[in-house]
Protein backbone atom coordinates (compact mmCIF):
# COMPACT_ATOMS: atom_id res chain seq x y z
CA UNK A 1 0.00 0.00 0.00
CA UNK A 2 2.78 2.47 0.54
CA UNK A 3 4.58 1.44 -2.48
CA UNK A 4 1.06 2.13 -4.42
CA UNK A 5 1.12 5.73 -2.44
CA UNK A 6 4.50 6.55 -2.48
CA UNK A 7 4.59 6.02 -6.29
CA UNK A 8 0.97 8.16 -6.97
CA UNK A 9 2.08 10.51 -4.95
CA UNK A 10 6.03 10.64 -6.39
CA UNK A 11 3.96 11.06 -9.60
CA UNK A 12 1.91 13.67 -7.64
CA UNK A 13 4.74 15.83 -5.86
CA UNK A 14 5.29 19.39 -6.50
CA UNK A 15 7.58 20.13 -9.84
CA UNK A 16 7.73 23.31 -11.16
CA UNK A 17 8.84 24.45 -14.92
CA UNK A 18 11.52 27.65 -15.28
CA UNK A 19 10.75 31.07 -15.07
CA UNK A 20 10.59 34.20 -17.39
CA UNK A 21 10.56 38.20 -16.50
CA UNK A 22 6.58 37.71 -16.97
CA UNK A 23 6.26 39.70 -13.84
CA UNK A 24 2.62 41.67 -13.99
CA UNK A 25 1.35 44.62 -15.09
CA UNK A 26 -0.95 45.32 -12.27
CA UNK A 27 -2.33 48.18 -14.72
CA UNK A 28 -3.16 45.52 -17.27
CA UNK A 29 -6.38 43.72 -17.24
CA UNK A 30 -5.81 40.77 -19.21
CA UNK A 31 -5.79 37.65 -16.37
CA UNK A 32 -2.35 36.50 -16.41
CA UNK A 33 -3.40 32.87 -18.18
CA UNK A 34 -4.00 34.91 -21.37
CA UNK A 35 -1.03 36.81 -21.45
CA UNK A 36 1.21 35.17 -24.32
CA UNK A 37 4.70 33.47 -23.27
CA UNK A 38 7.16 31.56 -25.07
CA UNK A 39 6.59 28.89 -22.33
CA UNK A 40 3.13 28.82 -22.17
CA UNK A 41 3.08 28.06 -26.29
CA UNK A 42 6.18 25.52 -26.18
CA UNK A 43 5.75 21.63 -26.48
CA UNK A 44 8.06 19.88 -24.51
CA UNK A 45 9.49 17.01 -25.03
CA UNK A 46 10.99 14.97 -22.16
CA UNK A 47 13.81 12.91 -22.45
CA UNK A 48 14.78 9.94 -20.01
CA UNK A 49 18.65 10.09 -21.37
CA UNK A 50 19.73 6.62 -20.43
CA UNK A 51 17.39 4.87 -22.28
CA UNK A 52 17.41 7.34 -25.09
CA UNK A 53 20.55 6.41 -27.39
CA UNK A 54 23.60 4.75 -26.28
CA UNK A 55 26.88 6.05 -28.13
CA UNK A 56 29.39 3.99 -26.51
CA UNK A 57 28.22 0.79 -26.23
CA UNK A 58 28.35 0.80 -22.70
CA UNK A 59 24.51 -0.05 -22.58
CA UNK A 60 23.69 3.18 -21.06
CA UNK A 61 21.98 5.98 -23.08
CA UNK A 62 24.20 9.32 -22.92
CA UNK A 63 24.46 13.18 -24.56
CA UNK A 64 26.82 11.60 -27.27
CA UNK A 65 23.48 10.26 -28.17
CA UNK A 66 21.04 13.01 -27.73
CA UNK A 67 23.33 15.00 -29.75
CA UNK A 68 23.28 12.17 -32.81
CA UNK A 69 19.48 12.51 -32.82
CA UNK A 70 19.08 16.27 -32.76
CA UNK A 71 17.50 16.12 -36.26
CA UNK A 72 15.03 13.58 -35.40
CA UNK A 73 13.80 15.66 -32.41
CA UNK A 74 13.78 18.68 -34.62
CA UNK A 75 11.50 16.99 -36.80
CA UNK A 76 8.79 15.89 -34.33
CA UNK A 77 8.20 19.95 -34.18
CA UNK A 78 8.31 20.00 -30.35
CA UNK A 79 10.03 23.36 -29.19
CA UNK A 80 11.80 22.28 -26.01
CA UNK A 81 13.34 19.38 -24.53
CA UNK A 82 12.87 18.88 -20.86
CA UNK A 83 16.34 16.68 -20.06
CA UNK A 84 16.40 14.03 -16.48
CA UNK A 85 18.66 14.69 -14.50
CA UNK A 86 22.52 14.28 -16.19
CA UNK A 87 24.71 15.53 -13.37
CA UNK A 88 27.06 13.55 -11.24
CA UNK A 89 25.33 11.00 -9.40
CA UNK A 90 26.26 7.15 -8.21
CA UNK A 91 23.01 6.50 -9.62
CA UNK A 92 20.72 5.31 -6.59
CA UNK A 93 18.07 6.80 -7.94
CA UNK A 94 18.82 7.34 -11.85
CA UNK A 95 20.76 10.81 -11.46
CA UNK A 96 17.95 12.05 -9.10
CA UNK A 97 21.20 11.80 -6.25
CA UNK A 98 22.99 14.23 -7.47
CA UNK A 99 26.64 14.26 -6.44
CA UNK A 100 27.84 17.46 -7.68
CA UNK A 101 25.35 20.17 -8.93
CA UNK A 102 28.11 21.29 -11.66
CA UNK A 103 29.71 18.30 -13.73
CA UNK A 104 28.03 15.85 -15.73
CA UNK A 105 27.30 12.36 -15.00
CA UNK A 106 30.35 9.79 -16.10
CA UNK A 107 28.17 7.59 -17.92
CA UNK A 108 26.15 10.35 -19.49
CA UNK A 109 29.73 12.36 -20.91
CA UNK A 110 31.50 15.76 -20.73
CA UNK A 111 30.30 19.40 -20.01
CA UNK A 112 31.86 19.45 -23.47
CA UNK A 113 29.30 17.38 -24.48
CA UNK A 114 26.58 18.84 -22.52
CA UNK A 115 27.99 22.50 -24.39
CA UNK A 116 27.50 21.05 -27.99
CA UNK A 117 23.89 19.56 -27.21
CA UNK A 118 22.64 22.98 -26.00
CA UNK A 119 24.22 24.61 -29.14
CA UNK A 120 22.68 22.00 -30.87
CA UNK A 121 19.16 22.12 -29.82
CA UNK A 122 19.34 25.96 -29.59
CA UNK A 123 21.20 25.95 -33.34
CA UNK A 124 17.74 23.84 -34.03
CA UNK A 125 15.32 26.62 -32.39
CA UNK A 126 14.79 24.32 -29.37
CA UNK A 127 15.04 25.32 -25.76
CA UNK A 128 16.06 23.56 -22.85
CA UNK A 129 14.71 22.74 -19.03
CA UNK A 130 16.95 21.26 -17.08
CA UNK A 131 15.92 19.22 -13.75
CA UNK A 132 16.86 20.36 -10.31
CA UNK A 133 16.83 18.23 -7.69
CA UNK A 134 17.58 20.59 -4.62
CA UNK A 135 15.27 18.81 -1.95
CA UNK A 136 18.33 16.35 -1.61
CA UNK A 137 21.34 15.64 -2.46
CA UNK A 138 23.63 12.30 -3.34
CA UNK A 139 25.14 11.20 0.42
CA UNK A 140 28.28 11.21 -1.76
CA UNK A 141 27.84 15.11 -2.57
CA UNK A 142 31.16 16.31 -0.64
CA UNK A 143 28.48 18.52 1.68
CA UNK A 144 27.06 15.69 2.70
CA UNK A 145 30.35 13.99 3.45
CA UNK A 146 31.55 16.72 5.48
CA UNK A 147 28.23 17.03 7.16
CA UNK A 148 28.62 13.74 8.84
CA UNK A 149 32.01 14.13 9.51
CA UNK A 150 31.44 16.09 13.03
CA UNK A 151 28.62 17.78 14.38
CA UNK A 152 30.96 21.09 14.70
CA UNK A 153 31.19 21.22 10.26
CA UNK A 154 30.66 23.66 8.66
CA UNK A 155 28.28 21.70 6.23
CA UNK A 156 26.36 20.15 9.17
CA UNK A 157 23.77 22.66 8.53
CA UNK A 158 22.88 21.81 5.68
CA UNK A 159 21.02 18.80 6.17
CA UNK A 160 18.93 17.47 9.09
CA UNK A 161 20.72 16.13 12.09
CA UNK A 162 19.02 14.98 15.10
CA UNK A 163 21.21 13.69 18.14
CA UNK A 164 20.61 10.78 19.40
CA UNK A 165 20.86 11.95 22.85
CA UNK A 166 17.75 13.33 22.55
CA UNK A 167 16.31 9.96 21.65
CA UNK A 168 14.36 8.97 18.49
CA UNK A 169 13.37 11.45 16.51
CA UNK A 170 9.44 11.18 16.11
CA UNK A 171 8.98 8.88 13.08
CA UNK A 172 9.29 9.93 9.56
CA UNK A 173 7.74 8.56 6.60
CA UNK A 174 10.35 7.67 3.85
CA UNK A 175 8.70 7.10 -0.25
CA UNK A 176 12.21 4.98 -0.68
CA UNK A 177 13.52 3.52 2.58
CA UNK A 178 13.60 -0.54 2.63
CA UNK A 179 11.67 0.21 6.23
CA UNK A 180 9.85 3.35 4.95
CA UNK A 181 11.57 4.66 8.04
CA UNK A 182 13.27 8.43 6.99
CA UNK A 183 15.42 8.88 10.05
CA UNK A 184 19.25 6.91 9.26
CA UNK A 185 21.13 6.48 12.44
CA UNK A 186 25.03 7.39 11.22
CA UNK A 187 27.09 6.24 14.20
CA UNK A 188 30.06 8.52 13.56
CA UNK A 189 28.36 11.19 15.04
CA UNK A 190 25.23 9.54 17.08
CA UNK A 191 23.13 11.37 15.28
CA UNK A 192 19.99 10.65 13.13
CA UNK A 193 19.45 12.06 8.98
CA UNK A 194 16.58 12.41 7.18
CA UNK A 195 15.70 11.41 3.91
CA UNK A 196 12.23 11.57 2.62
CA UNK A 197 13.09 9.75 -0.52
CA UNK A 198 16.12 6.58 0.25
CA UNK A 199 19.22 7.09 2.36
CA UNK A 200 21.54 7.76 -0.17
CA UNK A 201 19.17 10.87 -0.76
CA UNK A 202 19.67 12.85 2.47
CA UNK A 203 17.24 16.15 2.82
CA UNK A 204 18.87 19.46 2.28
CA UNK A 205 18.08 21.90 4.66
CA UNK A 206 16.38 25.32 3.10
CA UNK A 207 16.38 27.05 6.47
CA UNK A 208 20.07 27.41 6.32
CA UNK A 209 20.54 30.85 4.08
CA UNK A 210 23.93 29.35 2.91
CA UNK A 211 22.71 26.20 1.25
CA UNK A 212 19.85 28.62 -0.66
CA UNK A 213 22.97 30.42 -1.89
CA UNK A 214 24.86 27.66 -3.06
CA UNK A 215 21.50 26.44 -5.11
CA UNK A 216 20.80 30.42 -6.32
CA UNK A 217 24.66 30.27 -7.37
CA UNK A 218 24.59 26.57 -8.74
CA UNK A 219 21.15 27.49 -10.78
CA UNK A 220 23.03 30.33 -12.03
CA UNK A 221 26.37 28.67 -13.36
CA UNK A 222 23.41 26.85 -15.40
CA UNK A 223 21.46 29.81 -16.87
CA UNK A 224 24.49 31.48 -17.49
CA UNK A 225 25.44 28.70 -20.17
CA UNK A 226 22.26 29.72 -21.77
CA UNK A 227 19.73 27.06 -20.68
CA UNK A 228 15.85 27.82 -20.45
CA UNK A 229 14.34 26.46 -17.67
CA UNK A 230 14.47 24.70 -14.59
CA UNK A 231 11.93 21.51 -13.50
CA UNK A 232 11.82 21.70 -9.08
CA UNK A 233 12.30 18.22 -8.19
CA UNK A 234 10.16 17.42 -4.92
CA UNK A 235 10.58 21.26 -3.96
CA UNK A 236 6.65 20.88 -2.56
CA UNK A 237 8.94 19.04 0.44
CA UNK A 238 11.96 21.67 1.16
CA UNK A 239 10.06 23.37 3.75
CA UNK A 240 10.25 21.64 6.99
CA UNK A 241 8.64 21.80 10.73
CA UNK A 242 12.52 21.51 11.71
CA UNK A 243 10.99 20.81 15.24
CA UNK A 244 9.90 17.26 13.72
CA UNK A 245 6.61 16.88 15.87
CA UNK A 246 4.77 13.86 16.08
CA UNK A 247 2.16 13.53 13.72
CA UNK A 248 -0.91 11.50 14.17
CA UNK A 249 -0.69 8.06 13.83
CA UNK A 250 -0.79 6.51 10.40
CA UNK A 251 -0.21 9.99 9.10
CA UNK A 252 1.58 8.22 6.38
CA UNK A 253 -1.53 7.32 4.09
CA UNK A 254 -1.88 11.18 3.67
CA UNK A 255 1.86 11.79 3.93
CA UNK A 256 1.68 14.57 0.92
CA UNK A 257 -0.61 17.07 3.63
CA UNK A 258 1.96 16.79 5.97
CA UNK A 259 5.24 16.96 3.92
CA UNK A 260 4.25 19.33 1.03
CA UNK A 261 3.76 23.19 0.77
CA UNK A 262 4.77 23.31 4.36
CA UNK A 263 4.82 27.21 5.63
CA UNK A 264 8.15 28.51 4.31
CA UNK A 265 8.06 27.03 0.68
CA UNK A 266 6.58 30.73 -0.54
CA UNK A 267 9.47 32.33 1.28
CA UNK A 268 11.92 30.40 -0.13
CA UNK A 269 10.12 30.47 -3.68
CA UNK A 270 10.32 34.06 -3.92
CA UNK A 271 13.70 34.46 -2.61
CA UNK A 272 14.40 31.91 -6.06
CA UNK A 273 12.38 34.24 -8.16
CA UNK A 274 14.60 37.23 -7.16
CA UNK A 275 17.77 35.97 -7.04
CA UNK A 276 17.60 34.05 -10.21
CA UNK A 277 14.38 33.72 -12.22
CA UNK A 278 13.91 37.62 -12.58
CA UNK A 279 17.30 37.66 -14.09
CA UNK A 280 16.82 35.35 -16.95
CA UNK A 281 14.50 34.54 -19.79
CA UNK A 282 13.96 31.20 -17.90
CA UNK A 283 11.35 29.28 -17.57
CA UNK A 284 10.30 27.20 -14.15
CA UNK A 285 7.63 24.01 -13.90
CA UNK A 286 7.34 22.68 -9.89
CA UNK A 287 7.05 19.04 -9.95
CA UNK A 288 3.10 18.97 -8.55
CA UNK A 289 0.72 21.62 -7.80
CA UNK A 290 0.05 20.35 -3.93
CA UNK A 291 -2.80 19.33 -2.64
CA UNK A 292 -5.34 22.42 -3.99
CA UNK A 293 -6.19 24.81 -6.49
CA UNK A 294 -5.22 27.60 -3.48
CA UNK A 295 -1.57 25.48 -3.48
CA UNK A 296 -1.09 25.75 -7.25
CA UNK A 297 -2.24 28.76 -7.38
CA UNK A 298 0.13 30.42 -4.56
CA UNK A 299 2.72 29.06 -6.75
CA UNK A 300 2.25 29.96 -10.42
CA UNK A 301 -0.12 32.94 -10.07
CA UNK A 302 2.34 35.29 -11.74
CA UNK A 303 1.62 38.03 -9.69
CA UNK A 304 3.06 36.14 -6.51
CA UNK A 305 6.84 36.49 -8.50
CA UNK A 306 7.39 32.45 -7.83
CA UNK A 307 6.73 29.54 -10.32
CA UNK A 308 5.51 29.85 -13.93
CA UNK A 309 3.67 26.12 -14.20
CA UNK A 310 2.12 23.91 -12.33
CA UNK A 311 2.51 20.09 -12.97
CA UNK A 312 -0.61 18.73 -11.31
CA UNK A 313 -0.58 15.18 -10.53
CA UNK A 314 -4.28 14.53 -10.01
CA UNK A 315 -5.17 13.83 -13.93
CA UNK A 316 -2.68 10.84 -14.31
CA UNK A 317 -3.16 9.15 -10.97
CA UNK A 318 -6.63 8.59 -11.49
CA UNK A 319 -5.57 5.45 -14.00
CA UNK A 320 -4.97 2.68 -11.54
CA UNK A 321 -4.66 -1.11 -12.92
CA UNK A 322 -8.41 -1.44 -12.65
CA UNK A 323 -8.85 1.07 -15.60
CA UNK A 324 -10.24 4.11 -14.94
CA UNK A 325 -13.38 6.33 -15.36
CA UNK A 326 -13.96 9.02 -18.35
CA UNK A 327 -16.46 10.33 -16.46
CA UNK A 328 -13.48 11.20 -13.50
CA UNK A 329 -11.19 11.87 -16.39
CA UNK A 330 -13.33 14.95 -17.27
CA UNK A 331 -13.98 15.66 -14.42
CA UNK A 332 -10.45 16.58 -13.31
CA UNK A 333 -9.32 17.83 -16.63
CA UNK A 334 -12.30 20.40 -16.50
CA UNK A 335 -11.16 21.03 -12.54
CA UNK A 336 -7.66 21.72 -13.43
CA UNK A 337 -8.74 23.95 -16.58
CA UNK A 338 -10.87 26.12 -14.46
CA UNK A 339 -8.51 26.58 -11.78
CA UNK A 340 -6.03 28.38 -14.22
CA UNK A 341 -8.74 30.09 -16.52
CA UNK A 342 -7.77 33.43 -14.45
CA UNK A 343 -4.39 33.05 -13.14
CA UNK A 344 -1.11 30.97 -13.26
CA UNK A 345 -0.59 28.25 -15.92
CA UNK A 346 -0.70 24.82 -15.89
CA UNK A 347 1.10 21.32 -17.84
CA UNK A 348 -0.93 19.10 -20.09
CA UNK A 349 0.75 15.16 -19.67
CA UNK A 350 -0.36 11.47 -19.44
CA UNK A 351 2.77 9.94 -18.70
CA UNK A 352 6.88 10.46 -17.49
CA UNK A 353 9.65 8.76 -15.89
CA UNK A 354 7.62 7.88 -13.35
CA UNK A 355 4.65 6.68 -14.88
CA UNK A 356 3.80 3.48 -16.82
CA UNK A 357 3.35 4.21 -20.38
CA UNK A 358 0.40 6.11 -21.63
CA UNK A 359 -0.99 4.46 -24.65
CA UNK A 360 -0.91 1.26 -21.96
CA UNK A 361 -2.80 3.01 -19.32
CA UNK A 362 -5.25 5.77 -20.74
CA UNK A 363 -5.29 3.86 -24.11
CA UNK A 364 -5.69 0.22 -25.41
CA UNK A 365 -2.15 -1.01 -26.30
CA UNK A 366 -3.67 -4.60 -27.66
CA UNK A 367 -2.04 -4.65 -31.51
CA UNK A 368 -5.44 -3.77 -32.97
CA UNK A 369 -6.11 -0.39 -30.92
CA UNK A 370 -2.74 0.43 -29.88
CA UNK A 371 -1.88 3.04 -32.60
CA UNK A 372 -5.52 4.32 -32.90
CA UNK A 373 -5.61 4.37 -28.82
CA UNK A 374 -2.07 6.61 -28.91
CA UNK A 375 -3.24 9.23 -31.63
CA UNK A 376 -6.22 9.90 -29.72
CA UNK A 377 -4.65 10.56 -26.10
CA UNK A 378 -1.89 12.64 -28.32
CA UNK A 379 -4.96 14.86 -29.80
CA UNK A 380 -6.23 15.24 -25.93
CA UNK A 381 -2.34 16.93 -25.33
CA UNK A 382 -2.19 19.10 -27.83
CA UNK A 383 -5.32 20.48 -28.01
CA UNK A 384 -5.82 21.22 -24.02
CA UNK A 385 -4.93 24.48 -22.55
CA UNK A 386 -1.58 24.21 -20.57
CA UNK A 387 1.56 23.77 -22.01
CA UNK A 388 2.10 20.16 -22.97
CA UNK A 389 4.81 17.57 -21.94
CA UNK A 390 5.25 14.55 -24.06
CA UNK A 391 7.45 11.69 -22.55
CA UNK A 392 9.77 10.32 -25.64
CA UNK A 393 8.92 6.96 -26.91
CA UNK A 394 5.39 8.09 -26.88
CA UNK A 395 5.04 9.59 -30.35
CA UNK A 396 5.57 5.59 -31.36
CA UNK A 397 3.43 4.02 -28.72
CA UNK A 398 5.33 2.52 -26.47
CA UNK A 399 4.21 0.11 -24.16
CA UNK A 400 4.62 -1.12 -20.84
CA UNK A 401 7.55 -3.29 -20.66
CA UNK A 402 5.67 -6.34 -19.31
CA UNK A 403 8.39 -7.94 -17.22
CA UNK A 404 7.34 -11.21 -14.89
CA UNK A 405 10.27 -11.43 -12.92
CA UNK A 406 11.77 -9.11 -10.18
CA UNK A 407 15.17 -9.94 -12.07
CA UNK A 408 14.26 -7.91 -14.49
CA UNK A 409 13.53 -4.80 -12.67
CA UNK A 410 16.30 -1.90 -12.12
CA UNK A 411 14.13 0.79 -9.59
CA UNK A 412 15.33 1.14 -6.40
CA UNK A 413 12.13 2.03 -5.08
CA UNK A 414 10.66 -1.38 -6.41
CA UNK A 415 13.97 -3.28 -5.27
CA UNK A 416 13.34 -2.14 -2.15
CA UNK A 417 9.71 -2.51 -1.90
CA UNK A 418 10.72 -6.36 -2.78
CA UNK A 419 12.85 -6.59 0.18
CA UNK A 420 10.16 -4.96 2.61
CA UNK A 421 7.57 -7.15 1.57
CA UNK A 422 9.61 -10.30 1.49
CA UNK A 423 11.09 -9.70 5.39
CA UNK A 424 7.12 -8.56 6.20
CA UNK A 425 5.67 -12.21 3.86
CA UNK A 426 3.28 -10.19 1.91
CA UNK A 427 2.00 -11.18 -0.63
CA UNK A 428 4.75 -11.61 -3.11
CA UNK A 429 3.04 -12.62 -7.02
CA UNK A 430 0.19 -9.72 -6.04
CA UNK A 431 3.21 -7.34 -5.56
CA UNK A 432 4.44 -8.84 -8.79
CA UNK A 433 0.89 -8.27 -10.57
CA UNK A 434 1.07 -4.49 -9.25
CA UNK A 435 4.55 -3.49 -10.59
CA UNK A 436 4.02 -5.07 -13.83
CA UNK A 437 1.18 -2.21 -14.07
CA UNK A 438 2.90 0.68 -12.13
CA UNK A 439 6.75 -0.11 -11.67
CA UNK A 440 8.46 3.13 -13.03
CA UNK A 441 11.04 0.66 -14.95
CA UNK A 442 7.81 0.60 -17.57
CA UNK A 443 8.00 4.12 -19.29
CA UNK A 444 12.04 3.28 -18.91
CA UNK A 445 12.76 0.61 -21.07
CA UNK A 446 15.13 1.44 -24.28
CA UNK A 447 13.73 3.76 -27.01
CA UNK A 448 12.98 1.75 -30.18
CA UNK A 449 15.09 3.66 -33.11
CA UNK A 450 14.69 0.59 -35.59
CA UNK A 451 14.34 -3.53 -35.28
CA UNK A 452 18.21 -4.05 -35.41
CA UNK A 453 19.89 -5.25 -31.89
CA UNK A 454 18.52 -4.02 -28.86
CA UNK A 455 16.48 -1.73 -30.98
CA UNK A 456 19.31 0.28 -32.32
CA UNK A 457 19.63 1.88 -28.71
CA UNK A 458 22.76 0.51 -28.06
CA UNK A 459 25.34 -2.39 -29.20
CA UNK A 460 26.14 -3.27 -25.65
CA UNK A 461 23.68 -5.17 -23.05
CA UNK A 462 20.64 -2.12 -22.42
CA UNK A 463 21.07 -1.51 -18.59
CA UNK A 464 17.08 -2.38 -18.73
CA UNK A 465 15.83 -5.06 -21.51
CA UNK A 466 14.66 -3.57 -24.25
CA UNK A 467 10.82 -4.36 -24.68
CA UNK A 468 10.14 -7.21 -26.58
CA UNK A 469 7.67 -5.69 -29.01
CA UNK A 470 10.80 -3.15 -30.49
CA UNK A 471 10.57 -5.06 -34.43
CA UNK A 472 6.99 -4.33 -34.72
CA UNK A 473 6.94 -0.78 -32.54
CA UNK A 474 10.00 1.42 -33.82
CA UNK A 475 10.55 4.91 -34.87
CA UNK A 476 12.30 3.33 -38.46
CA UNK A 477 9.05 1.51 -39.48
CA UNK A 478 7.09 4.21 -38.47
CA UNK A 479 9.02 6.90 -40.68
CA UNK A 480 7.77 4.96 -44.01
CA UNK A 481 4.53 4.93 -43.02
CA UNK A 482 2.89 8.19 -43.20
CA UNK A 483 -0.51 7.01 -41.12
CA UNK A 484 2.29 5.92 -38.20
CA UNK A 485 1.72 7.20 -34.57
CA UNK A 486 4.86 8.97 -35.49
CA UNK A 487 3.65 10.93 -38.16
CA UNK A 488 0.45 11.52 -36.89
CA UNK A 489 1.81 12.79 -33.63
CA UNK A 490 4.06 15.68 -35.51
CA UNK A 491 0.44 16.68 -37.22
CA UNK A 492 -1.03 17.49 -33.72
CA UNK A 493 2.49 19.37 -32.83
CA UNK A 494 1.94 21.40 -35.73
CA UNK A 495 -1.87 21.80 -35.62
CA UNK A 496 -0.87 23.48 -32.19
CA UNK A 497 2.01 25.44 -33.22
CA UNK A 498 -0.06 27.33 -35.94
CA UNK A 499 -2.73 27.71 -33.78
CA UNK A 500 -2.70 29.61 -30.86
CA UNK A 501 -6.20 29.20 -29.90
CA UNK A 502 -5.44 25.99 -28.95
CA UNK A 503 -3.05 27.30 -26.32
CA UNK A 504 -5.11 30.19 -24.88
CA UNK A 505 -8.62 29.28 -26.47
CA UNK A 506 -11.50 29.24 -23.35
CA UNK A 507 -12.11 25.85 -22.68
CA UNK A 508 -15.58 24.24 -22.46
CA UNK A 509 -16.79 21.30 -22.26
CA UNK A 510 -19.79 19.73 -24.38
CA UNK A 511 -21.71 16.61 -24.09
CA UNK A 512 -20.35 16.56 -20.58
CA UNK A 513 -21.84 13.29 -19.48
CA UNK A 514 -21.49 11.17 -22.59
CA UNK A 515 -19.59 7.88 -21.09
CA UNK A 516 -17.78 7.14 -24.41
CA UNK A 517 -16.69 10.59 -25.34
CA UNK A 518 -14.54 13.59 -24.58
CA UNK A 519 -15.74 16.32 -26.13
CA UNK A 520 -14.56 20.13 -25.72
CA UNK A 521 -14.13 23.50 -27.42
CA UNK A 522 -11.43 25.97 -27.78
CA UNK A 523 -12.19 29.63 -28.22
CA UNK A 524 -9.55 32.52 -29.07
CA UNK A 525 -10.26 35.55 -31.09
CA UNK A 526 -13.14 34.76 -33.30
CA UNK A 527 -11.65 31.21 -33.85
CA UNK A 528 -13.44 27.80 -32.44
CA UNK A 529 -12.17 24.41 -32.43
CA UNK A 530 -13.93 21.29 -31.37
CA UNK A 531 -12.45 18.43 -30.38
CA UNK A 532 -14.26 15.01 -30.00
CA UNK A 533 -12.25 12.02 -28.98
CA UNK A 534 -14.04 8.71 -28.42
CA UNK A 535 -12.17 6.91 -25.37
CA UNK A 536 -13.47 4.03 -25.75
CA UNK A 537 -13.25 0.20 -28.35
CA UNK A 538 -16.62 0.71 -29.64
CA UNK A 539 -18.24 3.47 -31.62
CA UNK A 540 -19.87 5.92 -29.48
CA UNK A 541 -22.57 9.04 -30.31
CA UNK A 542 -22.15 12.70 -29.44
CA UNK A 543 -23.83 15.65 -29.37
CA UNK A 544 -22.19 18.72 -28.76
CA UNK A 545 -24.82 21.12 -29.77
CA UNK A 546 -22.65 23.08 -31.54
CA UNK A 547 -23.60 24.32 -35.11
CA UNK A 548 -21.32 22.65 -38.02
CA UNK A 549 -22.73 24.03 -40.95
CA UNK A 550 -19.27 25.44 -41.38
CA UNK A 551 -17.08 22.77 -39.45
CA UNK A 552 -13.54 22.41 -41.50
CA UNK A 553 -12.07 18.78 -40.64
CA UNK A 554 -8.41 19.64 -39.35
CA UNK A 555 -7.21 16.34 -37.66
CA UNK A 556 -8.58 13.15 -37.17
CA UNK A 557 -6.73 9.96 -36.13
CA UNK A 558 -8.99 8.24 -39.13
CA UNK A 559 -7.50 7.29 -42.83
CA UNK A 560 -11.48 7.29 -44.19
CA UNK A 561 -13.30 10.34 -43.63
CA UNK A 562 -14.79 10.96 -39.76
CA UNK A 563 -19.40 11.12 -39.66
CA UNK A 564 -20.34 13.46 -37.99
CA UNK A 565 -22.14 12.94 -34.99
CA UNK A 566 -20.35 9.34 -34.84
CA UNK A 567 -17.44 8.17 -33.40
CA UNK A 568 -15.67 5.56 -34.61
CA UNK A 569 -13.39 2.83 -31.45
CA UNK A 570 -10.80 5.32 -30.46
CA UNK A 571 -11.74 8.42 -33.14
CA UNK A 572 -10.49 11.94 -32.33
CA UNK A 573 -11.14 14.59 -34.51
CA UNK A 574 -10.61 18.35 -34.45
CA UNK A 575 -12.43 20.87 -36.83
CA UNK A 576 -12.35 24.42 -37.21
CA UNK A 577 -16.04 25.40 -36.69
C1 LIG B 1 10.66 12.90 -8.55
C2 LIG B 1 11.36 12.32 -9.74
O1 LIG B 1 10.55 12.49 -10.87
C3 LIG B 1 11.65 10.88 -9.42
O2 LIG B 1 12.11 10.17 -10.54
C4 LIG B 1 12.62 10.83 -8.26
O3 LIG B 1 12.80 9.48 -7.87
C5 LIG B 1 12.11 11.62 -7.06
N1 LIG B 1 11.56 12.89 -7.44
C6 LIG B 1 13.19 11.87 -6.08
O4 LIG B 1 14.08 12.81 -6.58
Amino acid sequence: MFFTRSLAVLSGMLLVLGSCQNGPNNNNPVPDSREQKWWKEAIVYQIYPRSFKDSDGDGIGDLKGIISKLDYIKSLGVTAVWLNPIYSSPNDDNGYDISDYRNIMQEFGTMADFDALLKGLHERNIKLVMDLVVNHSSDEHEWFKQSRSSRTSKYRNYYHWWDAERGKPNYRYSLFDVNHDAWKYDSLTNSYYLHYFSRKQPDLNWENPELRKEVYAIMKFWADKGIDGFRLDAFGFAAKDTSFPAFPKGYEKDFMKYYSMVPGIHDYLKEMHREVFSKYDVMSVAEGAGSSFEDAHNLVDASRKELHMAYAFEGVDIAKAGGYSLQHFKQVYSKWDSAFSKAGWLSIFLANHDQARMVSRFGNDSPEFRDLSSKMLTTFIMTMRGTPYYYNGDELAMTNAGFTRIEDYRDMPTLNEYQHQLANKGDIPAFLKRIQFECRDNGRTPFQWDASLNAGFSTGTPWLQVNKNYTTINQAAQEKDVNSVLNYFRKAVALRKNNPVLVYGKYTIRDKDNPAVYAYTREWQGKIFLVMLNFTAKPATVQTGVDMRKAQLLLNNYATPAVTGNLRPYEAVVYQL
